[in-house]
């Protein structure tokens, strides 16, 4: 099948208590990584690419590879999604340049403005066939080149959302309830320590996320920030040489939670990150003759894949989801 908006699946999603796994993608490998995993596994997937990924890969090289990835994956419906698009001219050339879905992150902006910007980009997006996504709350973290300081982001206020989504007619709505950009999502401070000294995070706000669903009703909910920094692999970049000291992420059984509430997206790219450095690094240090790219770029995408299947099937709960969102 050809790739798909988000309708149909945020539909499915919403009604039967899972959330779709919106993946990051900037190159090759991640790209067949993830898929390879959504096809063993029968799921629905996004594919988003950031303003970083476009600069990084160039548009074209990420449509083309997307594109490669649903002529090898023809059961499985994906989209492919803009993620935190910076203005309306990026989301237009987005729009124009076959992705099916974008997200137009005016989060930062005044309310006022936050919802002109909005629905200039659902105007054009919606006479195409493509969904949108907006935000309102602003998550702590670094995406792209904008930096929000732990103690500087600030959550959804419940009492806008339904001006937000009536005024914009966005399809979905990103919202802050304390999931942050990055591999450091929580300071040590907000934190306490388990036995083994690994820190143990402050619960999500799942009382904001209650009191925007009251608000919506059925209506598709996105998470961001949600890697979960697995330790496994902390451990194994800090063992190879990296130096990540205190990485801390969401943990899974609170995105699951979310995932059978009103939450329909999870953004992850910090984990998948992890799993392609974590290997690589380890391979290095264990192997510092070789050089052949193939050979660290092969258990790399194999991580890329396990990793995938395992949020799919235990966290996302989307696995064998296919065909009932097409
Ligand atoms: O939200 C941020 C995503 O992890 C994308 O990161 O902007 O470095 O590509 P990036
Ligand atoms: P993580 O940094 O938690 O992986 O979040 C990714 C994200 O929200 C992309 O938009
Ligand atoms: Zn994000």
């Amino acid at each position: 099948m050809a790739l798909v908006n988000s309708k149909k699946m945020f539909e499915m999603a919403y009604k039967n208590g899972y959330a779709i796994g919106a993946f990051n993608v900037n190159n090759m490998e991640i790209v067949q990584g993830i898929t390879e995993a959504c096809k063993e596994e029968n799921a629905p997937v996004i594919l988003q690419v950031s303003k970083g990924a476009r600069a990084y890969a160039n548009h074209t090289y990420l449509v083309k590879l997307v594109e490669a990835a649903v002529a090898e994956c023809p059961d499985i419906p994906i989209v492919l999604h803009l993620d935190h698009g910076p203005d309306f001219e990026t989301c237009k050339a987005c729009i124009d340049g076959g992705f099916t879905s974008v997200m137009i992150d005016g989060s930062h902006l005044p309310f006022e403005e936050n919802v002109a910007l909005t629905k200039k980009v659902v105007d054009y997006a919606h006479e195409r066939g493509v969904t949108v996504e907006g935000e309102l709350g602003t998550l702590a973290g670094i995406e792209d080149d904008v930096k929000v300081e732990h103690g500087a982001e600030s959550y959804t206020k419940p009492e806008e959302v339904v001006e937000f989504v009536k005024r914009t007619g966005v399809d979905s709505l990103a919202i802050a309830i304390g999931t942050s950009h990055g591999a450091y999502k929580f300071k040590p401070e907000q934190c306490t320590r388990n036995e083994e000294g690994i820190l143990v995070p402050p619960a999500l706000r799942f009382d904001i996320l209650e009191a925007v669903a009251k608000e919506l009703g059925d209506f598709p909910i996105v998470l961001h920030g949600s890697s979960s920094v697995p330790q496994d692999y902390v451990k194994m970049v800090n063992d190879n040489g990296g130096k990540m000291p205190d990485a801390i992420g969401v943990p899974e059984e609170q995105l699951r939670k979310a995932a059978t509430l009103s939450v329909c997206k999870i953004n992850i790219d910090s984990d998948l990150r992890l799993a392609m450095t974590g290997t690589i690094r380890k391979f290095f240090n264990e192997k510092p003759d070789k050089f052949d790219p193939r050979e660290y770029l092969k258990p790399a995408r194999a991580n890329i894949k396990e990793l995938v299947r395992h949020k799919l099937r235990n966290v996302l709960g989307c696995a064998g989801k296919a065909d009932e969102c097409k």
